[in-house]
């Protein structure tokens, strides 16, 4: 539902702001990727591939999903210039129509708060996912001040923790790992980092 906005975006995303950010999140997430040479990644609302193009080493395979035909393109031309041969792109928007593809693990890096519909994208995750996958989710911890139409203003842990296993997922662990100025709608804000097995 963001595309247009991203779509515009996609050229100037790397800020260093965001590269900074994306950076914090790159160190939470590797340390849920221990073990998984053999398992297959999927990077949901990848951007410009600022977080999973920095876990490529860890895993066998990474492929990128945005729903941003932009993004990917920035995305793909990294891959390109850096030939980083385990990954590749996919303009695809799960919210409409899932492509029949299975993942070992699943990451979503601040994209659950641009989808409305939370139980429809968590579900749709859970169906890619292969038996004893992981669902990784890193974003905003609810913060009551934002105010968008179209974001979610973060997440209470034990509300989407519920979520999660409505769902299906048979186990969450969920915390706080980063608090940071300006992060969220240029306010301070804290990040979680939740890992789900299905
Ligand atoms: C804030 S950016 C985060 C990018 C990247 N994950 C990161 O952490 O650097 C959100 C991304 O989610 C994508 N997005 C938004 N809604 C989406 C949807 N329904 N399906 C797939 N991607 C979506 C946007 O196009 C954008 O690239």
């Amino acid at each position: 539902m963001t595309d247009n906005v991203f779509e515009k975006m996609a050229a100037r995303y790397d800020s260093e702001e965001r590269k900074n950010l994306a950076n914090v999140i790159v160190q939470a997430v590797r340390k849920e990727l221990s073990d998984s040479q053999s398992k297959s990644l999927l990077d949901y609302g990848s951007g410009t591939g600022l977080v999973s193009l920095n876990l490529t080493d860890l895993v066998e395979s990474v492929l990128l999903v945005d729903s941003s035909k932009e993004m990917t393109e920035v995305a793909k031309g990294k891959i390109m210039r850096d030939a980083i041969a385990n990954a590749e792109v996919l303009h695809s928007d799960f919210t409409d129509e899932t492509p029949k593809i299975k993942a070992d693990i699943i990451m979503m890096s601040l994209v659950l708060l641009h989808i409305p519909d939370t139980d429809k994208i968590l579900q749709e995750l859970f169906d890619i996912l292969n038996e004893d996958g992981k669902l990784i989710i890193v974003d905003f911890d609810k913060k009551e001040e934002i105010s968008h139409p179209k974001v979610h203003n973060g997440f209470v842990h034990d509300e989407l923790k519920e979520k999660l296993s409505e769902v299906g997922f048979k186990s969450t662990e969920i915390k706080t790992f980063h608090h940071g100025e300006n992060i969220f709608m240029r306010q301070d804000a804290s990040m979680f980092i939740a890992s789900s097995i299905k």
